[in-house]
């Protein structure tokens, strides 16, 4: 039998890490953060000084990414290791999100990294999250999501979470931030974020994360 695939595709601040790491955890299977491998693409060719209309040597980068995952799946916390350093803090910062969100745009760039995602479909199963999870890079899986919520409540799950950590924002800006980034993900040419056919819908801008969570796992379980 193949591995059980459970893909999570959506926009950003949609909440998908804590949805994926909650049902990894109770499946006890694997954990993929795609978004991860594309913000530690963009902090490898940013450290490189890459310009990134040179794309062999983005494909290059790509194609020889010393990158590695722990994941905890107990806490919040996946560190992740690039060329062997920390770098878990920084790959999470807007900025580096948005550098990631123009890289990602690349073809050469997702063809590059697209046998390093397929690689995590190990026993037992694997929870996949990011924008083309379910339409491109597990295409088969028999368990897809799709989760949006409004521009507006994205912004202020945001801001939540800077809080929470102890950073301030300001929602206006946030908001301009959540909008652009939607705008460049869903129009670009390869691997456009949308919902794969056979997934399943889900709204999230009136649910808790606990509703959400029933909905996900309940398909799961089905
Ligand atoms: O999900 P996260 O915000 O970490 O992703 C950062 C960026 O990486 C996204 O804005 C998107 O452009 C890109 N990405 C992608 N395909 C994925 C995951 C992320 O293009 N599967």
């Amino acid at each position: 039998m193949s591995t059980p695939i459970l893909t999570i595709d959506g926009p950003s601040g949609v909440g998908k890490g804590t949805v994926a790491r909650v049902i990894a955890q109770q499946q006890g299977w694997h954990l993929l953060d795609s978004g991860a491998i594309y913000r530690a693409f963009a902090l490898a060719t940013d450290s490189r000084g890459v310009d990134i209309a040179d794309e062999s040597a983005l494909e290059e980068i790509a194609q020889n990414l010393d990158l590695s995952f722990k994941t905890h799946l107990d806490s919040e916390l996946v560190s992740v290791y690039l060329d062997g350093k920390d770098v878990s803090k920084i790959l999470r910062t807007e900025q580096t999100g948005e550098i990631a969100s123009k890289i990602a745009s690349i073809g050469v760039v997702r063809a590059a990294l697209l046998k390093r995602q397929q690689d995590f479909a190990v026993a037992p199963g694997l929870v996949a999250d990011g924008r083309d999870m379910g339409t491109v890079v597990f295409e088969n899986a028999p368990f897809k999501v799709y989760l949006t919520a409004s521009p507006q409540e994205r912004a202020n799950r945001r801001l939540k979470q800077l809080r929470a950590q102890g950073h301030e924002g300001i929602i206006s800006q946030i908001l301009a931030e959540v909008e652009a980034r939607d705008a460049r993900d869903s129009s670009r040419q390869h691997s456009p974020l949308k919902p794969a056919k056979d997934a399943l819908i889900i709204d999230t801008t009136e649910l808790s994360l606990d509703e959400v969570i029933a909905q996900v796992s309940e398909l799961v379980k089905a």
